[in-house]
């Protein structure tokens, strides 16, 4: 239980685009017999907390601490939860999910029908808007969490912290991309972006029988990431006039066989794009990347989508898709079914996912911590953020 001293935390707050803080808040309560509290030790920013940053997700309410990718340490548990003690050392995927519903049953964690009344598509995304249930997030002290037997996972003690916040999302879902990407032996892989997804994504692709590796960004510093971290070869998209004319020279005019987007609605490269979706708001993100995807990859090839786009329309080239026979693979990524693969290939030493953190930022200095990432400044790639009790 909490003392009165505890009553208050510390905790990111939502004030408008590109205006977060830190304020006090009370230290979240157990409001259902299955919730615990959790007491933050790691939390991270991620690309896709950027859409939110950016006023880009649809209710995305004032007064919303975000927050999608912590770790901490069991504060209090409600009465009927069995899994977890206070004290226990815990990971909490992204997803909110029920681990009983028509979904769930089917692995589907990240489409939950039980977490979120406003949609029919994703399901519960702590600290994500209320269009993905409206759950406050870990950028703070404390953070309550539902669902407490199904959810959370045990941190194996072999296990840092700075690895282990990598496992609520970015590292599963890069991961997951190279899966959906249905990658066979010797497939060329196209990457599309060399943020901290794309990133685990092109590391992965290997672990699944990758011939070749290729990612694409215009960020060089984050390209020079991708050859040292994921071996990969790297293309910066604005030293080619066309990108896809370029890898399909490099492909022996066919295209690859697999591209992954990791990119998402925020892309860059084309102004147009950028106008109608950044700025007007007129469709769901810019499919800048996701229409390169589609033109670079060969006929009867996949595309898996990880990049996260919104809710509403958005331009994309579906008739090239439908009469090149691809296979579209996409979804939020249903992160605890990754982890037992992803614990082996760790531990084994395959790869370390801290490689990618360039920044701690104390959850006082969140703000600037927003700043950087989001202007892509000091050569950041992973911020993690770290309260000040952790
Ligand atoms: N599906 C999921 O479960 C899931 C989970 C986490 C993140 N995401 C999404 O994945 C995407 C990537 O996340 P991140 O944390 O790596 O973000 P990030 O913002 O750090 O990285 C995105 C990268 O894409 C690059 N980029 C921009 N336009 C590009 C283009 N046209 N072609 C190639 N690269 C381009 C940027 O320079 C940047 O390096 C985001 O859209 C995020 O919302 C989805
Ligand atoms: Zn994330
Ligand atoms: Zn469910």
């Amino acid at each position: 239980m909490s003392t009165a001293l505890e009553a208050n935390m510390h905790a990111m707050v939502y004030r408008g685009p590109y205006r977060v803080r830190v304020e006090k808040k009370d230290i979240p309560k157990v409001e259902h017999p299955n919730d615990a509290i959790v007491r933050v030790t790691r939390a991270a920013i991620c690309g896709s907390d950027l859409h939110l940053y950016h006023g880009m997700m649809p209710d995305t309410r004032v007064g919303m601490t975000f927050g999608h990718e912590f770790i901490g340490v069991v504060h209090e548990v409600g009465p009927s939860v069995e899994t977890l003690s206070v004290g226990d050392r815990v990971m909490v995927p992204f997803n909110v999910f029920c681990g009983t519903c028509y979904f769930c049953a089917r692995g589907l964690y990240s489409n939950c029908h039980n977490v979120n009344p406003n949609a029919t598509a994703v399901g519960g995304i702590y600290g994500y808007s209320h269009t993905c249930g409206g759950y406050d997030g870990g950028q703070a002290e404390y953070v309550r969490v539902p669902f407490a037997d199904v959810g959370p996972g045990l941190i194996p003690d072999w296990m840092d912290d700075d690895d282990a916040v990598l496992f609520t999302d970015a590292l599963p879902t890069g991961y997951f991309g190279a899966q959906l990407g249905d990658i066979v032996e010797g497939d060329v892989v196209v990457v599309y972006g060399s943020g901290p997804v794309g990133l685990f994504a092109a590391r992965s692709a290997w672990l699944m029988g990758a011939g070749r590796v290729i990612v694409v960004d215009h960020l060089d510093y984050r390209l020079e990431k991708a050859r040292e971290f994921a071996h990969a070869e790297t293309l910066n998209f604005t030293q080619h006039d066309d990108v896809v004319r370029h890898l399909k020279h490099v492909t022996e005019g066919l295209g690859s066989d697999v591209v992954i987007d990791a990119v998402g609605a925020e892309a860059d490269g084309n102004l147009t794009q950028h106008v109608t979706s950044a700025k007007l708001k007129l469709q769901g993100g810019s499919p800048v990347a996701l229409n390169w995807a589609i033109d670079t990859v060969r006929k009867g090839g996949t595309v898996a989508v990880v990049g996260a786009y919104g809710p509403l329309f958005s331009a994309v080239k579906f008739g090239d898709a439908m009469n090149k026979g691809l296979t579209l693979r996409m979804n939020q990524c249903p992160v605890k079914r990754q982890w037992p693969r992803l614990f082996e290939h760790v531990r084994n030493g395959y790869f370390k996912p801290s490689d990618i953190v360039t920044h701690h930022v104390p959850l006082e200095d969140i703000a600037e911590g927003y700043h950087m990432f989001s202007a892509k400044l000091d050569n950041c790639i992973k911020p993690l953020v770290v309260p000040s009790a952790a």
